[in-house]
């Protein structure tokens, strides 16, 4: 099971202040860990606990969760779609609010990319709502790390949704992340990584 250790950005003080949290591949033993933590993270949509076991059972190379002191403070859901090799797509991102604000999510987005399973990814791809600007501004930064484009452009609109009140979705589009799956392109300035993916 792939195993790192994330510890604080030195750029700012209140990461500086920030613990080590270990991000690893999820187990289906995490999967109600992770509804749990879903579920407190608004405004992400709750699915059902089967489908974070799941994601686990299915999905774990392109997935991660944070760990501290025996605790999941945080979660991304990533997969490779069918037929499109170089795209991995990133469906939730939580993180409990004890630990936003100090690149945890930053960190696991990295960390997704870095994985072997992500080798022959070039592109980033997520859905975002309009107005959650911790999202827009989490998936923008990334892009900007990387020296990559952000295109953004609506998915799925509100009908799509039907019944089911549901806001648009955003596909935001990042890359060509060039050189990803060479070494040395997953080490941040300022973050210090412990293991290999
Ligand atoms: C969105 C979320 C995952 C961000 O987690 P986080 O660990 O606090 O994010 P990071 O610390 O890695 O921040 C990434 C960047 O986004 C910015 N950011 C984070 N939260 C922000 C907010 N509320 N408003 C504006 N910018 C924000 C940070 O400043 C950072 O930019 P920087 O590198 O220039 O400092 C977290 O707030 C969350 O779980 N929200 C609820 C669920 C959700 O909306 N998920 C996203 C949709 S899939």
């Amino acid at each position: 099971m792939s195993r790192r250790t994330v510890e604080a950005s030195l750029e700012n003080p209140a990461r500086a202040a920030a613990p080590a949290f270990t991000l690893r591949a999820p187990s289906t033993e995490d999967g109600a860990a992770i509804w749990e933590l879903v579920r407190r993270c608004k405004p992400l949509d709750e699915n059902s606990c089967y489908a974070y076991l799941l994601l686990c059972e299915h999905f774990s190379g392109t997935s991660v969760v944070a760990e501290k002191d025996g605790e999941i403070a945080g979660f991304v859901s990533a997969y490779i779609p069918p037929r499109k090799s170089d795209i991995v797509f990133v469906w939730q991102v939580a993180v409990d609010d004890s630990a936003r604000g100090m690149g945890l999510a930053g960190a696991m987005l990295e960390n997704v990319i870095g994985r072997p399973a992500c080798a022959g990814v070039r592109y980033m791809e997520t859905t975002v709502s309009p107005g959650n600007v911790a999202s827009e501004t989490l998936f923008r930064k990334f892009a900007a790390r990387r020296g990559a484009a952000c295109d953004e452009k609506t998915l799925f609109t509100r009908s799509h949704f039907g019944s089911a009140a549901h806001e648009d979705e955003v596909l935001f589009r990042i890359g060509p992340l060039i050189g990803n799956g060479e070494s040395g392109t997953r080490k941040r300035q300022g973050q210090h990584f412990e293991g290999e993916p």
